[in-house]
């Protein structure tokens, strides 16, 4: 996707071949600035920091974190410690494990000589691969919009509600929950973008707005709170938001607040659509209870981070000091409010049997 006009994919390799290069999301929307990770230790910090977060980009950069550590050291025990230090930066989004399963199963089976240039050459594969499972998730969703804009006559854009950020920042590139968007503003189809901010750390105003701001796709953001409201005026015709982890009976967990926008959408009969590649199912759990759900640092919640009239990127308090504050980063909605799955194979119902008439290999 494009900033400022320029190409621009998440993730990619410096000039050298083996620097990786990310841009700092948590700069973003104020400040745009590229990161180099020289060491696994940098990859992990900037999954930990979420300099890169979202599923995807997660899974993308810990397969370049092995590289980096594969280069300082390719023996066994280092590919090893490898693997368990990225493992546990972020708990909830399943495509970091399988990413990392991924790279050990291609490296361990060579000789430590052989296992740099192998390393280097699976993550690139893996991030091509993320841009074409995206594109297809895109290509496959599009008719659900082109379905929602015939419904109303073609007489208005067809509004369509996200929530954080599964946009072109979470993946290597198109997103999930946008990509179906972008082919749509690209096939001319007119959309507007009702984007949650998604407080505590507002990927959807700052993230979200921002790259459809760059694409040129027309967005107005909302308060968490808004979209029952908007649902309940008959603004929005679709939902659609990202996943970090499906089970294999279709159970959603996404960003805290996708919950309640789901059961608010079933409550006013808005379809509600989760796009995922498959890296994101977890077909080692059928519940949702199963998920581990990420609790993060109170501070996220007690205060807020913005850009002061005069330019200065500030953080202030929100909350009264001494008030205990929780920080549940992630939510389960239920496969029965999920009223489809778009991955890069097609739509399918959330249910085990859905999800296996698309991926027969996992039964
Ligand atoms: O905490 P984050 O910003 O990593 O959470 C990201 C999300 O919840 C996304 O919606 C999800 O990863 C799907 S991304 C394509």
């Amino acid at each position: 996707m494009n900033v400022d006009g320029v190409p621009f994919r998440t993730i990619w390799l410096a000039e050298n071949g083996e620097t990786v290069e990310i841009i700092d999301q948590t700069r973003l929307p104020h400040e745009f600035i590229t990161l180099s990770l020289n060491s696994v230790a940098d990859a992990a910090h900037a999954i930990r920091s979420m300099q890169v977060r979202g599923a995807p980009l997660i899974g993308a950069t810990a397969s370049y974190g092995v590289c980096l550590a594969v280069r300082e050291d390719a023996s066994d025990s280092a590919l090893q410690a490898a693997y368990d230090l990225l493992l546990q930066t972020r708990p909830t989004a399943v495509n970091l494990r399988w990413a990392l399963d991924d790279m050990k199963a291609v490296l361990e089976p060579l000789a430590a000589s052989d296992r740099v240039v192998a390393a280097y050459h699976r993550a690139a594969e893996i991030c091509d691969e993320d841009v074409a499972m995206c594109r297809a998730i895109g290509d496959h969703g599009v008719q659900l919009i082109r379905d929602a804009w015939d419904r109303v006559d073609r007489t208005r854009p067809v509004n369509i509600l996200t929530h954080c950020n599964a946009g072109w920042l979470a993946t290597v590139d198109w997103g999930t929950a946008t990509a179906p968007i972008y082919v749509a503003h690209e096939q001319k189809i007119p959309v507007h973008v009702w984007v949650d901010e998604t407080r505590p750390r507002n990927q959807g105003a700052g993230l979200t707005a921002w790259e459809l701001g760059q694409h040129g796709v027309p967005h107005t953001v909302i308060v968490d709170n808004a979209g029952g409201h908007v649902m309940q005026q008959g603004d929005v015709d679709l939902l659609i938001t990202g996943t970090d982890r499906t089970t294999a009976a279709g159970d959603v967990a996404n960003k805290i607040g996708t919950y309640l926008k789901a059961l608010a959408a079933r409550d006013n009969d808005v379809p509600f659509y989760v796009g995922l590649p498959g890296p994101t199912i977890d077909w080692m759990i059928s519940s949702g209870r199963d998920i581990p759900i990420e609790e993060r640092d109170p501070a996220e919640v007690t205060s807020i981070t913005g850009r002061t009239a005069q330019g200065m990127i500030e953080t202030v308090s929100v909350t009264p000091p001494g008030s205990a504050a929780a920080n549940y980063g992630f939510d389960v909605t239920p496969a029965r409010l999920v009223t489809g799955l778009i991955t890069e194979r097609g739509i399918c119902e959330a249910t085990t049997e859905g999800l296996l008439g698309l991926y027969p290999e996992n039964r």
